[in-house]
């Protein structure tokens, strides 16, 4: 993970770049060196929602949902994909290879399009057709490859023997992360400059949670916030849920969950993170939790939720919903908190998994 020496409590928040309306805005907090080098289609700077009717219902004082779908290519990968391909180009590599469950690849195919390199996506057999189209749409070489993201990312790893590519899987470089933060500074600045109580994240790689608490950490050094009040909490499928094991059992790392379930939620579908020390890290430093959720409570969530506040969710995000209000039954979260729910991605690609 980058770590900058940032000098301590002295950097004001004037550094932001407030004529931005993109993650950009966060630039001097970011590692692309020259301006001119940036590969934007206008990720980030999205809405954090007031979720009212649900709250009135509850009776939380402040429920809000950050609406990542809204993001260029359908998702809040792009904001680490456009960080990746911008600081690749500045570095002058041209090359790119990914294994995805879907939305990584076509924000790769996007920006690589975008930044004239090459995208190499090797993806599930069983993710919706929908991905596969928008990459080859934007000049992609897509691989579908029988098994999970994890087999995608050894097929591409044996096509890839000798390096030619940049592989950016998740968390094996370290740019995608810078890119994913944003979404913590942003939440930060949209809510005055405090953080909320809790945020539940739908957690595969991990890269979003990871990534929000860095923001946090960093914004307490730059003395931009007081301290820390948030627990993070990870989201995953009871037929693929490594994380929510790891915790239950205590460890600092996961287990490989051998032959994990079709699932709804494709981008949930991981069976070991690359970084899931860091996940497990990020847990217990926030005084988080991780629990799962089943296909049928994502499903009657997507509905109930459209119904109720007119969003129509993605699965990852049905998924937080539907964690949000276990907790609630459970107490572990109380009407006093403020919340802040992540819907990751658009509904839109996913229709198939709803049909
Ligand atoms: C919509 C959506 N939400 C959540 C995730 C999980 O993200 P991460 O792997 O960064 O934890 C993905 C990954 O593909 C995704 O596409």
């Amino acid at each position: 993970m980058a770590k900058y020496n940032l000098p301590s409590g002295t950097v004001p928040r004037d550094v932001i770049h407030h004529d931005r309306y993109d993650m950009w805005r966060y630039a001097p907090l970011l590692p692309v060196m020259d301006s001119s080098h940036i590969i934007s289609l206008g990720e980030g700077w999205t809405p954090l929602l007031s979720l009212r009717k649900t709250a009135d219902k509850l009776g939380f004082r402040r429920l809000l949902l950050k609406e990542e779908g809204l993001n260029p290519t359908g998702s809040f990968k792009a904001r680490g994909i456009s960080m990746a391909v911008s600081k690749a180009v500045e570095l002058g590599i041209s090359s790119f290879s990914i294994p995805t469950a879907g939305n990584a690849g076509s924000a790769l195919a996007a920006y690589c399009a975008a930044a004239a390199c090459n995208a190499h996506i090797y993806m599930p057999e069983a993710t919706p057709d929908v991905f596969r189209i928008d990459c080859q749409v934007m000049g992609a070489t897509v691989t579908s490859v029988k098994g999970s993201i994890r087999d995608a990312g050894l097929a591409m790893a044996a096509d890839n023997a000798d390096g030619h590519w940049w592989d950016i899987t998740t968390l094996k470089e370290p740019f995608r992360l810078e890119g994913k933060k944003t979404m913590g500074y942003e939440i930060a600045e949209q809510m005055g400059w405090s953080l909320p109580d809790v945020i539940i994240y739908p957690t595969g790689g991990g890269t979003g949670l990871i990534g929000m608490w860095k923001a946090f950490e960093e914004m307490k050094q730059m003395g931009w916030i007081d301290h820390i009040p948030t627990r993070m909490v990870a989201v995953q499928t009871e037929g693929c849920n490594p994380v929510v094991r790891a915790y239950r059992e205590g460890l600092d790392h996961c287990v490989l969950y051998e032959n994990p379930a079709e699932t709804m939620a494709n981008g949930l579908r991981v069976p070991k993170a690359f970084g899931d020390k860091l996940i497990m890290k990020t847990l217990h430093e926030s005084g988080g939790t991780a629990l799962d959720v089943t296909e049928e409570e994502m499903k009657r969530v997507i509905y109930d939720f459209g119904r109720t506040e007119g969003i129509f969710l993605s699965p990852e995000g049905a998924a937080v919903v539907s964690a949000f209000g276990k907790m609630v039954s459970s107490g572990d979260i109380r009407p006093q908190d403020t919340v802040v729910l992540i819907n990751t991605g658009s509904p839109y690609k996913y229709v198939e998994n709803l049909m």
